[in-house]
């Protein structure tokens, strides 16, 4: 059936769109008749970079966008212009864009104004607040607007699409691509300095890089963690710091010198799920984060006011604290305190998926090919 070459252009950008797309890209490329292309955008750099190297792929293109203190006009401008001439020469029967970043958006805009159809990975997560997340909610529902296939990780996602009025025969369930890669990177004999840093404390594993969190939230955040840490001997948080200067200067002006509180760079992937299932609680601004600690059976404070993330908050793992300082201190405090309460949290689930969804994508794709 398979005669005819047929070609798909993945196009990604930032640090979760490579961890979430490098396991639908190592199975694309095993699949006969098919050319899989890879254009990264370059929004991210240095964060991006030790994904593809852990999962051995490389790039086709790079439109290496990045840079410092990057505005939205900017990276939405320059990922247009550049990806323009890419399908130009490749004329991809498909392109795959990942999620809700400037990079997808702009990257199934482009497809769009070549009528080239548009897969869409992670299709479907709604919070209907323009502004929370911002501007990811924008990204992902635009996305949606001009996509032909919607590959949703969960029930929910796929019933926010039918909702829209987006065709049935067009969606599809296949979990998240996440717990794929998490499959592939957790291991029982880990061993990393910082871990041995934190061996007689608990862990309080921290992530916040947000946009609508920059400035007061983000201090917020932080003054409400330092002071759980000075009342809590035992507990010691490692914060694997985002790239971004803005999120820099409020970590170093508020945690500095603070003894049980480690600033490190950004860690890879690898190394991130080891520290997530070797922590206490996660305390995060993050979405992917969301998605891979129901299966490790991890705490999270979620430090938004929405999420479009429900299924964790239904499985009991994932708790939306705000971004008020009392807030977040009574939070971490119950969690740190009260053993009922931690318990009650930290309960293993799946809503995300079984760690087959890049295989059920392919076929989808393939179906949808031929
Ligand atoms: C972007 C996405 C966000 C996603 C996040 C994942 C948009 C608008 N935002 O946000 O949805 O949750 O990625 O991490 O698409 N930087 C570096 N090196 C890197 C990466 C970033 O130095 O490898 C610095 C640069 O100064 C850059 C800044 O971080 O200008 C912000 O990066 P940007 O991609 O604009 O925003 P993120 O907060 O990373
Ligand atoms: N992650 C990582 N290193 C880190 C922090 C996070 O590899 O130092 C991973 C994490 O496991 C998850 C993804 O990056 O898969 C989440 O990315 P991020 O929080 O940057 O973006 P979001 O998911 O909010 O879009």
């Amino acid at each position: 059936m398979i005669d005819v070459m047929k070609k798909v252009l993945a196009v990604f950008g930032t640090r979760p769109e490579a961890i979430k797309m490098c396991p639908l890209v190592l199975a694309l490329k095993r699949t006969r008749g098919l050319e899989c292309v890879i254009c990264l955008t370059g929004q991210h750099k240095e964060m991006l970079a030790p994904v593809m190297d852990i999962f051995g792929i490389r790039e086709d293109y790079n439109l290496d966008i990045m840079q410092p203190g990057q505005t939205l006009p900017s990276i939405t401008v320059n990922v247009l212009n550049g990806l323009d001439g890419v399908l130009e020469k490749e004329q991809p029967d498909l392109i795959l864009v990942h999620g809700d970043t400037t990079t997808s958006f702009t990257a199934a805009l482009a497809g769009f104004y070549r009528k080239i159809p548009i897969g869409h990975v992670e299709a479907g997560l709604r919070t209907y607040n323009m502004h929370s997340p911002y501007p990811e909610e924008f990204n992902r529902q635009a996305v949606d607007l001009v996509a032909e296939l919607y590959f949703a990780p969960t029930k929910q996602a796929a019933q926010n699409l039918l909702r829209e009025g987006k065709k049935g025969e067009n969606i599809y369930i296949t979990g998240n691509t996440v717990i794929d890669a998490l499959s592939l990177t957790v291991r029982n004999d880990y061993r990393n300095e910082n871990l041995d840093w934190c061996k007689d404390s608990r862990l309080i594993l921290l992530t916040a890089h947000r946009r609508e969190n920059l400035g007061e939230p983000m201090c917020h955040m932080f003054r409400a963690i330092k002071r759980i840490i000075e009342e809590c001997p035992d507990a010691k948080v490692l914060y694997p710091i985002h790239k971004n200067p803005k999120v820099r200067q409020v970590a170093r002006e508020i945690f500095g010198g603070v003894e049980r509180i480690r600033l490190i760079e950004p860690l890879d992937v690898i190394d991130f799920h080891n520290f997530m299932a070797h922590s206490y609680i996660i305390l995060t601004d993050s979405g992917g984060i969301q998605e891979e600690a129901p299966s490790l059976g991890k705490p999270v404070l979620v430090m938004r006011d929405t999420t479009e993330r429900p299924e964790g908050i239904e499985a009991g793992t994932l708790k939306l604290v705000g971004t008020s300082e009392e807030n977040i201190y009574r939070e971490m405090k119950k969690l740190l305190m009260d053993e009922k309460a931690y318990k009650d949290m930290s309960k293993a689930a799946n809503p995300y998926g079984d760690g087959q969804a890049s295989e059920r994508i392919v076929r989808i794709i393939v179906d949808y090919l031929w």
